[in-house]
């Protein structure tokens, strides 16, 4: 009606109104009001109610002057962008590494979130190191006998790469990333300003060798290293090499950032404990997140260290963002200690064991000319070479183009790929689709 009445009309009375529409007053309170904020009506006091004036539509804004004050991006990357955009609704999700609705624990999570809304402390500050008893969870994860005075909370793993690269290096610092790696280590390291220096490494994992050469080359003083079930290549750092490389870093006097993103997902035998509890020296800052096995909504990790390396850290995060939300800490707390978390994790191993497997069967079958070079006993992607005359930039693009969606693997290489390969996540589909995507991939390479 509102919209139908000429500029400046007077609306009839509340009492009209209410007569005429059979609404209670509340009700028509609750709509005028509504529809002033919204700019329709003006309310003059004394006089009435009156329809506003209408609002030129803008043209279009002159934002060009932005050009010049932005100058040229440096350092920011757009491949993390193609990770986190969860693609068109009718494609086949390869592309994330996070578990989909079917495997997150929705239950426990909507029980835990009632909980901690009620909580008054839920909305209160807390000590910006994060919630005592997380930080308990969080160090006995590390596996070694470090305790929660040891741990920072942050809101996921990405801020904690973040504040790590940003607070222990100064631009231009070197830092080492195994080659291939985590597209969002190589985002945050490029946007720190840092100096990337990649180290190879095959199925078990980098090559102590090459980081204690490139230790000893750059003088750098941070390593980037994913000992379980690597992201992209699915690589376990083999037990001899673990010594090997923080041997290296020791002698070197660096520190180790170990993500172990994929601590809950192993999906045959247990793999080796994590590296810190090999370390008694502060020089592994072990992180641990929860977006991957509780839900990417989950914003929170912990980063559990020793020594001077944990005050700068604090300092740097308090600097960052303060802390981080505490009803979220408080639902991550309780879902981790509610009675069906663990016989969750087995359930999602379980589902994920399937589709793992599906995948590689649909690729045995129909992918002849492509490789995989490891089967990963853990995790969620699947790394697999193309033959060499592909470009995977293209082979991505054509597949999205028939409704499949996949990650390039060049975007996992800090300096120029070896080879053309393809990340393959079975974490957001079910066999049914991954068969299909196999055939999609399949039908682009024939
Ligand atoms: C290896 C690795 N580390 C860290 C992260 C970031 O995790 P979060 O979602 O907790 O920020 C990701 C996300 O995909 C990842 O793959």
């Amino acid at each position: 009606m509102v919209q139908s009445m000429p500029p400046g009309s007077r609306l009839p009375s509340y009492r009209d109104l209410q007569e005429r529409y059979r609404l209670s007053p509340a009700t028509v309170q609750r709509i005028l009001a509504d529809l002033s904020r919204r700019g329709l009506l003006v309310t003059r006091p004394g006089s009435g109610t009156y329809t506003a004036q209408r609002r030129q539509a803008p043209a279009a804004a002159d934002v060009s002057w932005q050009t010049l004050a932005l100058g040229s991006r440096t350092g920011l990357s757009v491949d993390l962008e193609r990770l986190v955009d969860p693609g068109p609704a009718d494609s086949v999700p390869l592309t994330s590494g996070f578990l989909d609705e079917r495997l997150q624990p929705l239950g426990l999570l909507a029980a835990a979130g009632a909980r901690s809304a009620r909580r008054p402390q839920a909305w209160s500050r807390l000590p910006p190191q994060g919630l005592p008893e997380l930080r308990a969870f969080f160090a006995a994860e590390s596996g070694g006998s470090m305790t929660g005075q040891n741990v920072l909370i942050t809101p996921g793993g990405q801020a904690a790469l973040s504040a790590v690269f940003r607070h222990l290096c100064a631009p231009g610092d070197p830092v080492i990333l195994e080659s291939p790696t985590y597209v969002g280590a190589i985002a945050v390291a490029r946007a720190a300003g840092l100096n990337l220096v990649p180290v190879p490494g095959d199925e078990q994992g980098m090559l102590p060798d090459v980081l204690a050469d490139a230790l000893a080359r750059t003088g750098a003083r941070l390593v980037y290293v994913q000992p379980r079930y690597s992201n992209p290549a699915g690589a376990v750092l083999a037990p001899d090499r673990r010594v090997a490389v923080l041997e290296a870093v020791a002698r070197h006097g660096a520190f180790l950032l170990e993500d172990d993103w994929m601590r809950d997902f192993d999906l045959g035998p247990p793999s080796p404990p994590p590296m810190a509890s090999m370390d008694d020296d502060g020089h592994v800052i072990y992180l641990r997140s929860l977006s991957k096995p509780v839900a990417p909504g989950m914003r929170v990790a912990g980063l559990a260290t020793r020594g001077p390396v944990l005050a700068r850290l604090r300092l740097g995060r308090i600097s960052d963002d303060l802390f981080v939300a505490p009803v979220l800490q408080q639902v991550a707390l309780e879902v981790l200690t509610a009675p069906g978390w663990i016989r969750h994790l087995g359930s999602i191993r379980r589902l994920l064991r399937e589709r793992r497997d599906a995948l590689v069967a649909a690729i045995g079958a129909s992918l002849p000319e492509c490789e995989l070079p490891l089967v990963p006993a853990g995790g969620v992607h699947l790394w697999l070479r193309l033959p060499e005359r592909w470009s995977d930039v293209d082979v991505a693009d054509l597949a999205a183009v028939r409704g499949l969606s996949l990650s390039p693997g060049s975007m996992s290489f800090p300096s120029e790929p070896p080879a053309p390969y393809l990340r393959l996540s079975y974490s957001a589909a079910e066999p049914p689709a991954l068969v299909r995507a196999v055939q999609i991939l399949a039908g682009v390479l024939s």
